[in-house]
């Protein structure tokens, strides 16, 4: 995730930035940058890598004096993590300097206008869009400026501006992202987290959405959307700097888990405009598509599991056949492959031996490929010429949350996509399931809204014994996915069955008291796992079903019930997973484990 700080003062500002982001280094990042105003020029100094190189390169701050600037951190969304594309970027005049938190959903359109008025783009990036608007609406008036441009904007930002014109002033912008204004003395600062103020300050000024503040060494002055002067009131730090870091979160983990309507978002909602979905770096035509005979994802880990749920959405939609096989098997098996298949590869990391390996295995054989990979300018993504980023930010703990939500939602995106585009999909279902794909977000952060009792759930069902996930078709595929998080968190043997094998030998281990999570979510066949359900409690199990809300026939059967918002039944795994995953960290946490780092397991695994 980006991290952003601004400095104006007396003091130099460039080693007090450099000071910031070396805080916000926990964020993870690719690539950082400062930029410092001096006697009315602004000099920009950034690189690809560690903060420690910039420090190099800048002699810690002393080859850039100036008493105002602002930094940045970078993880690399649009174009890969090179010094051009890191922040902060320029305006052409040389005026403006920016840094940019967040994705503008609008950069494309925004991109086209501003070039073809001659406005010329240095990098890949949709933030420097944000930076040649400002030089647009530019008359003297920076406040007028900086409201003119962000009216333009779509998406979600949080931004710092340098103005050459205005030196010792800088100005901070939030909308979606968060902004902290820090309140010195002669001195004033901003960053996206309070882990860059706390050395500094404890007293701060958290911006809302739509407000703006200019901050000059004496005074910080907050607006509000229509530029009128609004009082905010002044907050005391009482964190820890390690708790900082976790966003006042006790793991990075519960972090990310809860970060994950915001993920989805920025997953999806870039590449819905106008009610029609845009595929940026995918360049398969109607006929290409149509030329497919047979999909095959391969992944490993969550990703695969991931794999195994957007299977339904895609064979449902697009009439494909799909093949959902674990990396390390396709390596070295006898894959039927040929340019006829397209292989879609999923990973967070890029970096996945196994599934580089297969990945390479199937190019060799004449497949085409699309890789869905978080991780911008990673190995998998160079080696490919279809790459779908999932632009989920980067994830610290090693069980991967919003990895594995942000890969299954660009799975429904491709699948809606694909249908689309080779006449499969009516204009009034092409409609509706975007609204559902639009929908996702926010029926995550209702979910996890929603559930406030998992904590003592999983204290209930975590017996020290086997957990059991039942579910059927897209049920049984965020089972498997909700057991792997059991397992690889809290330890306990935990096993997804497809719910109709229970009679196949499985439900021999159910014995009295055997907890047993039954995922009745989707509507086409939760009737059937209902009866499963039946069969276990007859056996004595005690059951924890997964249900849409205002399904209350479940709760005739269950011992407990956690329901969940309704979806279109093709992308409901997307939400039911989150009560798994917050079962599995509670159940964890009530086991005393290392959460973040669990024992024997590594968050990418670059050898086979
Ligand atoms: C490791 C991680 C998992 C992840 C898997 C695949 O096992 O602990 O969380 O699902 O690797 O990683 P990838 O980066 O390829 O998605």
């Amino acid at each position: 995730m980006c991290g952003i700080v601004g400095f104006t003062g007396k003091q130099n500002a460039a080693p007090i930035l450099l000071e910031g982001l070396k805080k916000l280094e926990y964020r993870g990042y690719d690539s950082a940058g400062i930029a410092v105003c001096k006697d009315g020029v602004i000099s920009v100094s950034k690189v690809s890598g560690r903060i420690a190189n910039l420090c190099e390169k800048t002699e810690n701050g002393a080859n850039m004096p100036g008493h105002s600037g602002i930094g940045h951190t970078r993880w690399a969304t649009h174009g890969a993590p090179t010094d051009i594309n890191a922040h902060p970027h320029m305006s052409c005049d040389g005026r403006f300097s920016i840094v940019h938190n967040g994705i503008i959903e609008n950069y494309l359109e925004l991109r086209e206008e501003l070039t073809a008025k001659g406005y010329a783009f240095r990098s890949q990036t949709d933030t420097e869009v944000i930076v040649h608007l400002l030089e647009m609406y530019y008359d003297g008036d920076l406040k007028s400026a900086v409201m003119k441009t962000t009216s333009r904007l779509e998406g979600s930002y949080a931004i710092g501006v340098l103005c050459a014109d205005c030196p010792g002033t800088i100005m901070a912008v939030r909308e979606a992202s968060p902004l902290i204004l820090g309140i010195g003395v002669g001195e004033n600062f901003f960053a996206s987290d309070v882990t860059a103020l706390v050395a500094y300050t404890r007293n701060a000024i958290y911006l809302d959405d739509g407000e703006f503040a200019e901050l000059t060494p004496e005074r910080i002055t907050v607006y509000d959307c229509t530029g009128t002067v609004i009082q905010k009131p002044v907050s005391r730090i009482t964190w820890s700097v390690e708790a900082a870091e976790k966003g006042g979160y006790e793991h990075f983990m519960l972090k990310e888990i809860m970060e994950q309507p915001r993920a989805v978002k920025s997953a999806l909602a870039p590449r819905i405009q106008n009610d029609q979905i845009q595929l940026d770096d995918f360049s398969f035509t109607k006929e290409d598509l149509r030329g497919i005979k047979k999909i095959v994802v391969t992944a490993c880990g969550s990703a695969y599991y991931a794999g195994c749920a957007g299977k339904y959405a895609i064979e449902k939609l697009c009439h494909i056949p799909v093949d959902v096989q674990l990396a390390s098997e396709l390596r070295y098996g006898e894959p039927q492959i040929d340019s006829g298949t397209l292989l879609i590869v999923l990973s967070q990391s890029g970096e996945t031996a196994d599934t580089i390996a297969a990945m390479k295995e199937c190019q060799s054989l004449g497949a085409r490929v699309l890789a869905i990979v978080n991780v911008v300018g990673s190995t998998i993504a160079k080696l490919v010429d279809n790459t779908l980023y999932t632009w989920a930010g980067p994830e610290i703990a090693v069980a991967t949350t919003k990895g594995y939500t942000t890969q299954l939602s660009v799975l429904y995106l491709f699948a809606v996509y694909a249908a689309h585009t080779m006449e499969l999909l009516s204009q009034q279902e092409y409609l509706r399931l975007i609204r559902e794909l639009q929908s996702i977000p926010q029926k995550i952060q209702q979910t996890l809204d929603m559930n406030i009792t998992l904590p003592q759930l999983a204290k209930k069902y975590n017996t020290g014994h086997s957990m059991f996930y039942i579910g059927r078709n897209t049920d049984y595929a965020a089972a498997l996915e909700g057991a792997l998080k059991m397992k690889e968190i809290s330890y306990i043997h935990a096993e997804a069955y497809a719910a109709g094998e229970l009679k196949h030998g499985t439900i021999a281990l159910i014995d009295e008291g055997q907890s047993v999570i039954a995922l009745c979510c989707n509507r086409h066949i939760a009737e059937k796992t209902m009866n499963n359900i039946v069969e276990v409690k007859a056996r004595g199990a005690q059951v924890l079903a997964l249900a849409v809300k205002g399904d209350r026939a479940v709760l005739a059967q269950a011992d407990d019930v956690i329901y969940i918002p309704g979806l279109d039944p093709l992308f409901q795994s997307v939400a039911e997973i989150i009560p798994l995953q917050l079962l599995a960290y509670y159940a964890a946490k009530e086991n005393g484990c290392d959460i973040d780092k669990p024992k024997n397991l590594e968050k990418s695994v670059t050898v086979e």
